[in-house]
């Protein structure tokens, strides 16, 4: 093992330290859903209302974290779990900063998600699935990639010849067809003050 001679270091501060002095409980809201379901508008939505509620945020968006920490990724498998496993691992450090850590990744895969999940405490990790039929998004097509994926000019893209496995038991389901930008973000404001992680 590459780490069999490090030691962890115990540091002063702690977690509870920082989530006390940031009046919040730090966590993860981990969207997962389709390309164009909406997980970058909603994350970035519910973060500016946090913003505005005076709370510590940070959103990772795998566009782009896909430009700096993970270009050398690509979209076969190995790599998609890569990519989330980096992501995990970014999102628990950023936990212990204290933050409330928004992060809008496809992550296809069930095991990938629990991967993360099992990183954290349990109620630190809230997964919020876009609830979107792969018509709408195919219909939605923001980058135009669903009709190149049909042509065949891009492999392995999710939904088309790459699956997606639907989440058994999100924290929170969001529906983009049935409410606006703004209601969907509230809801997930909501279960964040319902479960105490803010005031
Ligand atoms: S994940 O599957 O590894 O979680 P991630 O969320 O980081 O994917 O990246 C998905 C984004 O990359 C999509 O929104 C889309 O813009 C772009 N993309 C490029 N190629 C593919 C592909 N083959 N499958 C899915 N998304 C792709």
């Amino acid at each position: 093992m590459s780490s069999e001679n490090v030691v962890w270091h115990m540091h002063h501060i702690t977690k509870d330290d920082r989530a006390k002095q940031k009046q919040q409980r730090p966590c993860i809201l981990w969207f997962t859903g389709l390309s164009g379901s909406g997980k970058s508008t909603i994350a970035s939505a519910v973060e500016q209302k946090l913003f505005e509620l005076g709370h510590h945020t940070y959103l990772l968006d795998g566009d782009n974290v896909r430009h700096g920490l993970n270009k050398d990724l690509g979209f076969s498998d190995t790599d998609r779990i890569e990519n989330i496993r980096r992501i995990g691992e970014l999102s628990k450090l950023m936990v212990d900063a204290g933050l409330l850590v928004m992060t809008a990744f496809i992550s296809p895969f069930k095991s990938d998600r629990r991967m993360v999940r099992d990183l954290v405490q349990s109620y630190e990790f809230i997964e919020v699935y876009m609830d979107t039929s792969l018509d709408e998004c195919e219909r939605r097509d923001p980058k135009g990639l669903y009709k190149k994926a049909r042509k065949g000019e891009i492999k392995n893209f999710t939904g088309i010849d790459s699956e997606y496995e639907i989440p058994e038991a999100p924290e929170v389901v969001v529906d983009t067809v049935q409410c606006s930008i703004s209601e969907c973000a509230d809801q997930v404001v909501a279960y964040l003050k319902e479960h105490k992680m803010i005031g």
